[in-house]
């Protein structure tokens, strides 16, 4: 059986207050009461994670954050830690996105550090990886993602407490996409990756998933759903999206 689909929407650091609350309660009217079949979470930035949870309740759609410390608590300065998250009424975090593999220099063990802390503290992990233009270029995509999974993910990631998030670099914000052979590809490794153990996390990808491309996207096997970033600031383009399960 495949797992149970999700749509994830990683705001990155936009917004205010007022236009979390609009852009969430537009989300949430979409989504309704009805169970629609798949999985919906909101990531905003963690100034907005209280309100957004205000304006979620009742409603069908998760929330998310966008990064963990991977200590409880202690003396860091401007960290968040897991178990704040889930005190903030989070389900999920992300770890390991690549804008933070680059601007704080997180290793594939800082991340699996993190993707622990979440588990730790009752959250699920969305770990993402993925190639960077010149990888993939030089052949080397399927090596670099299977040492990023193997790397990044804890043991013991089971679909309960573990997301993967396949992202080329390439592809975020760019507005292009691998084909749908090279997703494809790259889904079936590392399924084959995750083994008996892994079976049933849920493979999303990400980068540049839109209306226009989502259902081609969504379709693919081994695809479980997509982590969307520009996209999931319209609450219309967002909706769109998600609708491309059904
Ligand atoms: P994008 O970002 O949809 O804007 O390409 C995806 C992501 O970084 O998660």
């Amino acid at each position: 059986m495949s797992p149970r689909p999700l749509i994830a929407g990683n705001w990155k650091m936009h917004g205010l207050r007022a236009d979390a609350i609009e852009r969430v309660g537009a989300v949430k009217a979409h989504a309704g009461n009805a169970d629609p079949g798949f999985d919906i979470v909101v990531c905003p930035p963690a100034t907005l994670l209280r309100v957004v949870a205000d304006a979620l309740q009742g409603g069908s759609v998760e929330l998310g954050a966008q990064d963990c410390h991977a200590a409880e608590s202690g003396a860091h300065t401007g960290d968040v830690s897991a178990e704040m998250l889930a005190d903030a009424g989070c389900r999920y975090v992300i770890v390991g996105h690549s804008e933070r593999r680059a601007e704080h220099r997180e290793s594939d063990a800082l991340v699996r550090a993190k993707a622990e802390a979440a588990r730790r503290a009752g959250l699920v992990a969305i770990v993402c990886l993925g190639e960077s233009e010149a990888e993939r270029d030089s052949g080397e995509t399927l090596a670099v993602v299977e040492r990023q999974l193997a790397g990044s993910l804890p043991p013991g990631a089971d679909p309960a407490n573990t997301v993967v998030a396949y992202e080329p670099i390439w592809a975020i914000g760019t507005g292009r996409t691998p084909t749908e052979a090279q997703i494809a590809e790259v889904h079936a490794h590392l399924r084959g990756r995750l083994g008996a153990a892994g079976e049933g996390v849920r493979l999303l990808y990400g980068g540049s998933v839109k209306p226009s491309n989502a259902a081609e996207i969504l379709a693919l096997d081994n695809v479980d759903g997509a982590l969307v970033g520009g996209a999931s600031l319209d609450p219309n383009d967002f909706w769109a999206i998600c609708r491309s399960l059904s």
